[in-house]
């Protein structure tokens, strides 16, 4: 692939009647990043999606995919594959059959497309499983299956619309791993939609998170949990009868905090103001503390991870 970006959108928008389920998107996809597209249901996650798999067209705004513009939809489907949101499959076909007839659609001979077609099962771990007909498949092994028709083509760019969801955490799991494996062996991008949080920290580069058609949130996992500020509230412990002295050492800076003794165990509620950077907060009380001759017997802050970002980013203001 060239290099450049594996994917850019700007001001990308849709709605629906009033309904704006996509409003201005701005992406820009390193090649080789697996993306996590996160939101809630009705974020806009499959809008988006379809609109840069060219299946919708948009009704403002541009984007390139693998370098090549909008304006020519046939040469993007080309060199994208598409796990949909509710895909459908044939259930009188064997995964071998169905995955024949789209290497065929692509173009390949009826020899290459069975070699690729077994390659592909194999791939997905269902290389026993593929003359057995869809019907009789998991819903992770149609998972499966639809992961390895969207790499039929081999594509550069690879969108999987909530490829783990209704599956048991083992069905999950073989999901999260093979999606991992897409971008580290064929070198192609994925962006991966869901609403699973654990996903996203499991296997994603970075993560861009939607709410009602718009980003609120995007970088790394650390840097979105870090830029939510989801880490706002903390807790120290002291020796029982030091509980007054730390909360005048506390009371001269922006950290709330209320305590109290409880038998042997002294312990402050921290809550840690919005606008700094949650460590540099905390290493301030600490210090304070240390500074007044508290004794710090522990130290700990809630959140910190994904979930909580994403709730403080998705809640309603
Ligand atoms: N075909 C449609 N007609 C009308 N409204 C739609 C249609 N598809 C999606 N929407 C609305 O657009 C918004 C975004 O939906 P969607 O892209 O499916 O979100 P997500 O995939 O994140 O759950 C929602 O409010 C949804 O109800
Ligand atoms: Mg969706």
């Amino acid at each position: 692939m060239a290099a450049g970006p594996a994917l850019v959108a700007s001001e990308l928008r849709k709605t629906y009647g009033r309904i704006v389920a996509v409003e201005s998107l701005d992406l820009e996809v390193a090649a080789g990043t697996v993306l996590g597209f996160l939101g809630p249901n009705g974020a806009g996650k499959t809008t988006a999606i379809r609109m840069l798999t060219t299946i919708l067209p948009a009704d403002g705004g541009s984007f390139t995919v693998a370098g090549v513009p909008h304006s020519r939809p046939a040469k993007i489907r080309r060199r994208v594959g598409v796990l949909p949101e509710s895909a459908g499959y044939p259930p009188a076909q064997s995964g071998e059959e169905w995955l024949c007839y789209h290497a065929e659609l692509y173009g390949h001979s009826r020899a290459d497309a069975r070699r690729t077609a077994r390659r592909l099962l194999a791939d997905v771990g269902l290389a026993e499983r593929g003359s057995t007909l869809i019907s009789a498949y998991s819903r992770g092994m149609k998972q499966r299956l639809g992961i390895a028709r969207a790499l039929v083509n081999d594509p550069d760019v690879v969108f999987l619309d909530e490829p783990a969801l209704g599956l048991d955490p083992m069905g999950q799991a073989q999901v999260l791993e093979l999606i991992g494996g897409i971008a580290r062996e064929r070198g192609a991008t994925v962006l991966l939609s869901t609403h699973v949080l654990a996903d996203v920290e499991q296997v994603c580069d970075r993560v861009v998170i939607l709410n009602r058609g718009k980003i609120v949130a995007e970088g790394t996992v650390a840097e979105v949990v870090r830029k939510a500020a989801a880490a706002r509230h903390g807790r120290v412990r002291v020796p029982p009868e030091q509980v007054e002295r730390a909360l005048t050492a506390l009371a001269g800076t922006d950290v709330l905090a209320h305590g109290q003794g409880r038998g042997a165990l002294g312990e402050l509620e921290l809550s840690l103001p919005a606008g700094v950077e949650v460590e540099t907060a905390a290493t301030t009380a600490i210090s304070r503390l240390i500074a007044a001759g508290v004794p710090v017997l522990g130290f700990s802050l809630d959140g910190g991870r994904l979930s909580d970002a994403f709730l403080a980013v998705t809640e309603d203001a």
